[in-house]
């Protein structure tokens, strides 16, 4: 796909997956190399992008109420401790509002703030630069483009240019580092590091481990949304990729994994069944009961997300948490 524009915003960095990328991504998935295992990036669609807004409000998933919160309450004292700020960088911004919370925290006449969001949903960012378009005094920048391939582009990594304005703030919210398995989280955080100079800072939220009925409710929803959400990666097929997947023969299914900490998420047949996907070479046979995994979801003790980070070349400035959600924000600096 091209650069272009989201409204008045410039899209740098166009670097959706494409559909051949997504082709042979489902074909390994489903020929399970080295396990029927499929990458969340595929979630966001528009219609999963929805979906995934509708749980952020569900009384049972708290993650984005409690993290709103806690910007809420401290939002003034987070942009104290990085005064003077010259540029936010978002990875994975979703809609935008978490960060609107935020800078709406900034005096009425501070400067204007460029703004980098980063996600591969262009529905996201189109709604992300309209939330935080409408602040006034920021410069929307939207990048659409998986963590990685941003951090990595051109083979290097991207330094956030020295800001002749202030410190950089690169965030990382939503617990998004918890569908990392540990060393690629290690990783991707180190490539964050690496893009930050001495003096900027970064923000990560991250969900804590609480009782297994409470995680299990979060991603087993009542109402079947979270359900609706994984199984859209079927639809998605079928529609991107010609599959002929039936999709009401797969439930979703979720798994606290108690050693690993984390909770599992899979797509099961619920029969016997032919796969055919026409433009990803797919024509696999599903016993009942094989499981496709689509997501995990790490959950954290509050001092292992500060040993995480530190173990990634930060250094510790302070923690926010909410201990009836279960839910942490920690703020660490880049020193030389
Ligand atoms: N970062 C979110 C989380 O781990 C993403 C998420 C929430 C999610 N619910 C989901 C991903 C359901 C897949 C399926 O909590």
């Amino acid at each position: 796909m091209a650069a272009g524009q989201i409204g008045d915003t410039p899209v740098a960095h166009d670097v959706e997956a494409t559909t051949a990328e997504f082709a042979a991504d489902v074909r390994r998935a489903l020929a399970g190399h080295p396990r029927r295992q499929l990458s969340s990036r595929y979630f966001y669609d528009p219609l999963g992008s929805a979906l995934f807004d509708a749980i952020c409000r569900l009384p049972w998933y708290r993650i984005t109420r409690a993290e709103t919160g806690l910007l809420t309450r401290y939002g003034a004292e987070i942009l104290a401790a990085l005064e003077p700020l010259g540029r936010v960088i978002e990875l994975g911004a979703g809609s935008g509002e978490k960060l609107a919370v935020l800078l709406s925290a900034r005096p009425p006449g501070a400067a204007r703030l460029p703004v980098h969001l980063v996600d591969v949903s262009r529905a996201a960012l189109n709604s992300a630069a309209r939330t935080l378009g409408a602040l006034g005094n920021v410069e929307v920048v939207a990048h659409q483009s998986r963590f990685l391939t941003w951090l990595e582009t051109a083979g290097r990594p991207r330094r956030a240019e020295p800001a002749p304005g202030g410190r950089a703030l690169a965030m990382f919210l939503g617990s998004n580092i918890g569908n990392f398995e540990p060393p690629a989280a290690d990783a991707l955080l180190a490539r964050i590091r690496a893009m930050l100079q001495p003096g900027d800072a970064f923000l990560l939220g991250a969900d804590l481990v609480k009782p297994e009925h409470d995680l299990r409710l979060a991603y087993d929803d009542p109402l079947g949304v979270t359900a609706a959400f994984n199984r859209n990666l079927l639809v998605r097929i079928n529609r991107e990729l010609g599959g002929e997947i039936d999709v009401g023969s797969f439930r979703h299914h979720v798994v606290w994994n108690r050693e690993a900490s984390r909770i599992e998420m899979y797509l099961v047949s619920t029969r016997a069944q032919r796969v055919r996907i026409a433009a990803a070479d797919v024509d696999v046979s599903l016993e009942e009961g094989d499981a496709i995994w689509t997501e995990s979801s790490h959950k954290y003790e509050a001092g292992d997300v500060v040993r995480m980070l530190e173990r990634c070349g930060f250094a510790r400035r302070a923690q926010w948490l909410d201990g009836q959600a279960g839910f942490a924000l920690t703020l660490v600096g880049v020193t030389v």
